[in-house]
């Protein structure tokens, strides 16, 4: 269930979730506790994922195929791809769920990228990924996707 003022807010909740997610547990190593993104985060994904750890595994692994930015290598650069997860999902508890169901198990027939991302690099393979490490780069990707002054609303 969406709480109604993710309707109104997605775009400040966004921000502020890429660097601050909420979690009941203590072991959320933002700065600071984000004001309205409780009600609308942290349900889908257990922990609170650790954005370091998810650029390195980005770098590690990732970056064999996808560039952060433009041009690309193997795969659609990945500033775009955590751009059109903000745009296709509310909220970024769905986002970010629905990142780690395509990076556990890629699957051409659940893409959010448009059908041209496939045309031109063909399938993204099945990588050994742990849970933690799939939750850490889906929520590194989402930070991507983040507006250039995140600080802000859009
Ligand atoms: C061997 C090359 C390769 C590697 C390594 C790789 N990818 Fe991809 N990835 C692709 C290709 C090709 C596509 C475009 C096809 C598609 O979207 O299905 C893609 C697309 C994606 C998408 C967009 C899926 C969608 O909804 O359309 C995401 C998210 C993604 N990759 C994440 C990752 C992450 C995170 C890693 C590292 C853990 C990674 N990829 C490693 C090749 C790769």
């Amino acid at each position: 269930m969406r709480h109604p003022a993710a309707r109104l807010l997605p775009a400040i909740i966004l921000s502020m979730a890429a660097t601050s997610l909420p979690c009941e547990a203590q072991t959320v190593r933002a700065p600071s506790q984000p004001v309205g993104a409780r009600a609308t985060a942290g349900r889908a994904v257990p922990a609170a994922p650790d954005l370091a750890a998810g650029e390195a595994t980005f770098k590690a692994i990732c970056s064999v195929c996808h560039t952060p930015l433009p041009p690309p290598k193997l795969a659609p650069p990945m500033v775009m791809i955590g751009r059109h997860y903000r745009e296709a999902f509310a909220t970024e508890a769905e986002g970010r769920a629905a990142l780690v169901r395509f990076i556990s198990a890629p699957d051409t027939g659940r893409m959010t990228l448009p059908r041209h991302a496939y045309d031109r690099f063909g399938a993204m393979p099945r990588l050994a990924l742990s849970e933690k490490q799939v939750r850490d780069v889906a929520a590194y990707v989402w930070s991507l996707g983040a507006p250039a002054d995140s600080g802000r609303a859009r």
